[in-house]
């Protein structure tokens, strides 16, 4: 596990950026790329502040929404929170309507984050704060702040996932396996499926892993929206031509929705059901590693992200430094954007009771 130092970081509305060091006292400017006037420091105390969610493509956006909304209320903040079932277009009017209302942060969760450049630009000469939000902002310096969980880590725990699982649940290797990526416009796809093959790669080479469909690359295995029926007939198609006479042992499969939609297929196959990754901790996908079917998923506790989000948010207000504890592992092709990461945790039937033990809507699906 990687282990940060938290650090201040000031966010400027010109851009200008000072971090500072939490073990020295010394400060230094690190990058001032629109300027070098002062920082407005502070806004109002009821300030409005935009939340962009993408497509409610999985349970934690949804959870978001409440979350957002309760908490920036009860931190005295008007909130605008706002999905974009219609797709990126409906996204980069959202954000422009925020800056017209004169938004002090936007947080941004993007559909795809390299394509929204000239309104978050808008956005920054308005002097608000972007924050991204789960997923990077691309190819851009208006953006401020990240703020999610470790995605990389995310997919090695996938990959070791797998392969434990694969071990105690289907006897001696070698092992055939498929794989399966999220949407390519989305930018935790590549750190998922970097991690996870990070693990899995070498286990490809020695000939412990065998992928019979040959495809192994992003572009690949990629589904495209995070939609279920892609993932679903993409597994169709190469179950019914490359194992007419194989058995599949495993998935690895990026979040919950697409391990389920792989399942599915299998089952719809007449196969038995292989060893499954997953990520989200959907209540459909605990019932169904409680019942021992899907392997594993990813805590990655809403409540927690957005918490840290609003604390964040409070601190900008106050005119204090934002936290950040990662200053070099999120290049987002412009700039390297300090970040707040959060520690995804891996859950089998093993640990689920005791790492949802705090979840009301989990908790109890493990009794
Ligand atoms: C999130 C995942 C989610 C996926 C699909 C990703 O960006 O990090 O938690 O499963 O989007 O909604």
């Amino acid at each position: 596990m990687k282990k940060f130092a938290a650090a201040a970081i000031a966010v400027g509305a010109a851009g200008a950026l000072v971090l500072t060091g939490c073990s020295s006292n010394s400060r230094s400017t690190a990058a001032s790329s629109a300027g070098s006037s002062a920082a407005a420091k502070g806004f109002a105390a009821d300030a409005t502040i935009g939340v962009a969610l993408p497509q409610k493509t999985s349970e934690n956006w949804v959870l978001a929404e409440s979350l957002f909304n309760d908490g920036l209320k009860s931190a005295g903040f008007k909130p605008l929170v706002q999905f974009a079932n219609g797709g990126v277009t409906e996204q980069q009017n959202q954000i422009s309507s925020m800056v017209e209302q004169k938004a002090k942060v936007i947080v941004v969760g993007a559909i795809d984050g390299s394509q929204l450049g000239s309104q978050l630009k808008d956005a920054k000469s308005s002097g608000a704060t972007i924050i991204a939000y789960d997923r990077l902002l691309k190819n851009t310096d208006a953006v401020d702040l990240y703020i999610a969980f470790d995605n990389y880590k995310v997919g090695q725990l996938q990959g070791q996932a797998l392969l434990d699982g694969l071990k105690a649940r289907k006897g001696n290797g070698p092992y055939n396996i498929e794989l399966i990526a999220g949407s390519p416009d989305d930018a935790n796809s590549a750190p998922f499926f970097n991690g996870a093959m990070s693990v899995l790669e070498p286990k490809i080479k020695d000939g412990t892993l065998v992928v019979p469909s040959g495809q192994t690359t992003i572009e690949q295995v990629s589904t495209q929206g995070w939609k279920a029926e892609n993932a679903q007939k993409r597994m169709d198609t190469i179950l019914a031509g490359t194992y007419t006479d194989k058995k599949l042992d495993g998935i690895l499969s990026p979040n919950d929705t697409l391990g389920r939609a792989a399942m599915t297929s299998v089952k719809q196959a007449g196969k038995d059901v292989p060893v499954v990754t997953g990520q989200d901790s959907e209540v459909e996908s605990v019932k169904s590693i409680m019942a021992g079917e899907q392997y594993s998923t990813i805590y990655k506790d809403t409540r927690e992200l957005v918490k840290q989000v609003i604390a964040t948010i409070k601190d900008l207000q106050a005119g204090k430094d934002a936290q950040v504890n990662d200053t070099k592992s999120y290049n987002n092709g412009v700039k390297v954007v300090p970040a707040y990461l959060l520690t995804p945790v891996i859950v089998t039937k093993a640990n689920a009771a005791q790492v949802y033990a705090n979840d009301p809507t989990l908790a109890p699906l493990t009794k």
